[in-house]
């Protein structure tokens, strides 16, 4: 299938992702909310499969926004080699016994600019579509090694297995979203074109090698940055921290969201504010009789976007922070901010208010 194929269909899956998002987001955010109270037995359990079932969906529609270069990234520096090792710790424990997982890095350290995330993303569906392939049994090879000759010097990243492979046409396809061979409920499709978006995004590419009979490699080639890593995120607390009774100022255009984060913050303690849009935001920083201790913006509103926003709470009060939170990102969220994508579910927000705040 062709790239500009690819590319439209991308566009289609980015809206439709998007909108998708939105609404999982208040999902997601009532079902915890509900997770809070003390509920009789069967209602807990209801709520927890609320709970899972839009789990599975948010990543499906991760998947999709990948694919459609859509989602939120934080590229970083990254020591490939590191992603790969934790991954195939993972794997190697979590895979059935018949299962040989080898891991091979290359000697010197490759740093690739990436979403850490999104590489793990990469890693995991790419391992995922091995072990699957090898039903249990064979051998899964994740190795990296560098092309320092090339211009720009490259890393080949390649997850190889020794499964069954893929026919010339399932190989042509590979990457369509929603294409799978899998039986209904057990591949979506989407592992592939979310390794293609997040490839191509980060400036690299990926192609398969696949005979039938004799298993299949993925290979991709990412630019090396001959700098050091930058340092890991500390583990952080997957609870949240509390809030106390600080006020938070709430923008958001879709009003279902806005309601919902204001639930959230609320049980966590926040007093909140809600906003429509910008103009809405300032004239409440004025008028709200107490300064804000931080404001929670969406990045993409009309007329007057996060990013503008940010720019005139600068000016009408500095040192007030400003934390993005966003469905997907065009053009990515302005520098500088804390950014907590929509899906990405209480504790994270939580964090990012709490970071924002400078509490410890
Ligand atoms: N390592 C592999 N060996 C053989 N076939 C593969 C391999 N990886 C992918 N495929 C083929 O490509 C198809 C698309 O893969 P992709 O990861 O996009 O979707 P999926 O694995 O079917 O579903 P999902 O990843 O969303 O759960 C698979 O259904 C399978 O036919
Ligand atoms: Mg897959």
């Amino acid at each position: 299938m062709g790239g500009d194929r690819l590319e439209s269909l991308g566009r289609l899956a980015g809206g439709v992702a998007h909108d998708f998002n939105n609404l999982l987001g208040v999902i997601l955010n009532y079902a915890t909310l509900l997770g809070h109270q003390q509920l009789p037995g069967q209602a807990r359990a209801d709520v927890a499969e609320i709970q899972a079932a839009a789990g599975r969906a948010a990543e499906l529609t991760g998947q999709l926004l990948a694919f459609a270069r859509r989602d939120p990234t934080q590229p970083e520096r990254v020591d490939l080699n590191e992603s790969v090792h934790s991954v195939g710790e993972l794997f190697g424990r979590t895979v059935g016994a018949g299962l040989d997982v080898v891991v091979d890095l290359s000697p010197t350290q490759p740093v690739v600019v990436v979403d850490r995330h999104q590489l793990d993303q990469v890693l995991l569906n790419l391992a995922t579509n091995a072990a699957d392939a090898l039903g249990g049994r064979g051998r899964l090879t994740i190795s990296t090694r560098t092309d320092p000759t090339g211009t720009p010097a490259t890393v080949v990243l390649e997850v190889a297995d020794t499964g069954p492979g893929m026919d010339p046409e399932v190989a042509a396809r590979a990457f369509e979203p929603f294409f799978t061979t899998k039986p209904r409920g057990q591949g979506t499709g989407l592992g592939l074109a979310a390794v293609y978006g997040i490839v191509q995004r980060a400036g690299g590419e990926v192609t398969i090698d696949s005979t039938p009979g004799s298993g299949t490699t993925v290979s991709i080639r990412l630019p090396l940055v001959d700098q050091l890593p930058d340092a890991p995120a500390a583990p952080r607390d997957p609870a949240g921290p509390a809030g106390q009774g600080q006020l938070i100022l709430v923008v958001e255009d879709d009003s279902a969201l806005r309601a919902a984060t204001q639930r959230v913050l609320e049980a966590a303690g926040y007093r909140v504010l809600r906003a429509a849009g910008g103009a809405e935001a300032l004239s409440l920083i004025s008028s709200a009789g107490e300064p804000v201790a931080a404001v929670l913006t969406d990045v993409a509103m009309s007329p007057m976007g996060g990013g503008e926003l940010a720019g005139e709470i600068r000016r009408l009060a500095p040192g007030v922070p400003v934390v993005m939170t966003t469905g997907y990102s065009p053009g990515g969220a302005p520098a500088g901010h804390l950014v907590v994508p929509k899906s990405a579910g209480e504790g994270e927000l939580l964090r990012a208010i709490r970071a924002a705040l400078g509490d410890p």
